[in-house]
């Protein structure tokens, strides 16, 4: 299996992870190895970008920018356009692969690719809406408008959990604004973004555009360097709060701009007016899918008093039901996490919630069989505790309890994260207060929902130590373009603007 999804995605045993114009045979930094998450054993082989490696592909993307930028938006739509078509056409095989790199179950790979697909369709859309205002002017024979211009080559550092979708994120949105890409990709998953990237290259290749996408695997030397690099207008970087701090303070030293997708703490609320059996679908969705290894899963479980009890009973049974196991066997829920570092930090903070006076409900062991396999694990926990506070990117999941639904927002509220948030009630009052102002201070905010799944539609990104960023749909293409505003005046007279004189003798 693994041999022949390698092969027809045209990829060996040693596989360059740089390209600019054109592939780098061999790129002169380190040779790292791609780990199956699930049985421990490499995959095959990448050879980093060093820094000269580096250098030369960013000029290579400024000099694509500079043609890039001239096709009008709709023709660079076409490219992408058919970049989506040959994601499609490749979903299986790119599906696989997510899953064989990143660990993560079959549908949940193929999703992934999905994802990719539905981002070049709405980027192809937006191509012809990249729309700029007129306003209305104070002068007479006046007129005012904003254009929206490319910015210039983008930078984007990307995370294993989404291996290739937030790529898709900003290089599809990216491409149509004008803008040409330099892709950081995981170090645990290079070979994934080399398939995507050989795809992409191809199809801006076989349109006279090579250089557009390009892509630099490395390590956080090469995200280090973006962030510091005057030649990217832009750097987006989805990540830890604590790389996306050393990024924003690097980037905004150069007075450049960031776009930041960092950790999330997530909470659910259920109110004792929710359809339980709902709620406890999209809990274990939202806790255990990825095993627990999205920005968005669920974190914190807020439990009305009244209902605790019954629904985590409830839930830990569902948690006895999931299959564990090998991600692209049929029927298996939730596969390994990314590493042996990544089981060790899950180890480590469960000792701390027991340390704090936290209980396992259930799970909390590591499996015995290779790979980096655990079970999901329910702790209930008080939200004072610290190590609730802290993201741990790991199937763990602390359930707390309120009394009042202001006790239940304040818990919600009461981290430093701000990125997805979700009440189940069938109450509108609830509903409406937990979406209004005083309520959810996240960026995403659900009602009868999980945390994580968002669609592509939405603009994607959260508050506070979230980074504020956005991507993916909505009016998030703005972050890729600069703005500007025009006045121009079709008379012949040169009225001043709040009513300032100043008349100068010109014969
Ligand atoms: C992430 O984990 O970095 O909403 C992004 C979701 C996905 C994206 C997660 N569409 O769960």
């Amino acid at each position: 299996m693994l041999e022949s999804v390698l092969r027809s995605l045209g990829l060996g045993e040693v596989n360059s992870g740089v390209c600019g114009a054109r592939w780098f045979e061999t790129p002169g930094g380190a040779e790292v190895e791609s780990i199956n998450p699930a049985t421990g054993r490499p995959i095959a082989r990448v050879k980093m970008g060093s820094m000269a490696d580096y250098s030369r592909v960013v000029d290579e993307s400024r000099a694509a920018f500079e043609g890039w930028r001239r096709v009008p938006a709709p023709g660079r739509g076409e490219v992408v356009r058919q970049l989506g078509q040959a994601l499609r056409d490749r979903k299986r095989e790119l599906g696989l692969l997510v899953t064989l790199e990143s660990g993560k179950v079959r549908s949940e790979g193929e999703g992934e690719v999905q994802e990719m697909i539905d981002m070049c369709d709405f980027a192809v859309g937006l191509s012809r809406q990249l729309h700029g205002l007129t306003i209305a002017s104070e002068r007479p024979g006046h007129r005012m408008m904003e254009q929206w211009h490319p910015i210039g080559p983008v930078g984007i550092i990307t995370a294993f959990n989404f291996p290739v979708a937030v790529w898709a994120w900003n290089a599809a949105v990216a491409a149509v604004c004008g803008d040409s890409t330099v892709w950081k990709p995981s170090p645990q998953t290079p070979l994934t973004a080399i398939a995507v990237h050989r795809i992409a290259h191809e199809v801006a290749e076989a349109n006279g555009f090579p250089g557009v996408y390009s892509l630099c695997a490395g390590g956080a030397e090469i995200g280090a360097a973006m962030a510091d690099d005057g030649r990217f207008p832009l750097v987006s970087a989805t990540g830890s709060c604590r790389m996306g701090r050393e990024v924003a303070r690097a980037v905004a030293g150069r007075l450049g701009r960031s776009l930041l997708e960092l950790g999330g703490n997530n909470a659910v609320i259920v109110t004792p007016k929710a359809d339980l059996g709902l709620a406890l679908r999209a809990v274990a969705f939202a806790a255990v899918g990825t095993a627990g290894q999205r920005c968005t899963t669920l974190r914190r479980l807020i439990l009305h008093d009244s209902i605790a009890d019954a629904f985590l009973g409830r839930l830990a049974r569902a948690y006895a039901s999931i299959r564990i196991g090998d991600p692209w066997e049929d029927g298996v829920l939730m596969g390994p996490m990314i590493d042996e570092a990544a089981v060790g930090a899950m180890m480590r903070a469960l000792e701390a919630a027991r340390a704090q006076g936290g209980t396992v409900v259930c799970g909390g062991n590591r499996l015995d069989r290779p790979g980096f396999f655990v079970e999901p694990t329910i702790v209930r926990a008080d939200p004072s505790m610290p190590i609730v506070a802290e993201e741990t990117f790991a199937p763990i999941l602390y359930a707390m309890t309120y009394r009042d639904l202001d006790e239940a927002l304040a818990i919600q509220n009461g981290v430093e994260q701000g990125l997805a948030s979700a009440i189940f009630t069938d109450s509108v009052t609830e509903a409406e207060r937990f979406l209004s102002a005083e309520g959810s201070d996240c960026g995403i905010a659900n009602v009868n929902i999980g945390t994580s799944g968002a669609e592509i539609g939405g603009a994607f990104g959260g508050e506070k130590a979230t980074g504020g960023g956005r991507e993916a749909g909505s009016d998030a293409w703005k972050a890729y373009m600069r703005r500007q505003t025009c006045t121009i005046n079709g008379g012949r007279g040169l009225p001043l603007a709040q009513g300032v004189r100043f008349e100068v003798d010109a014969t």
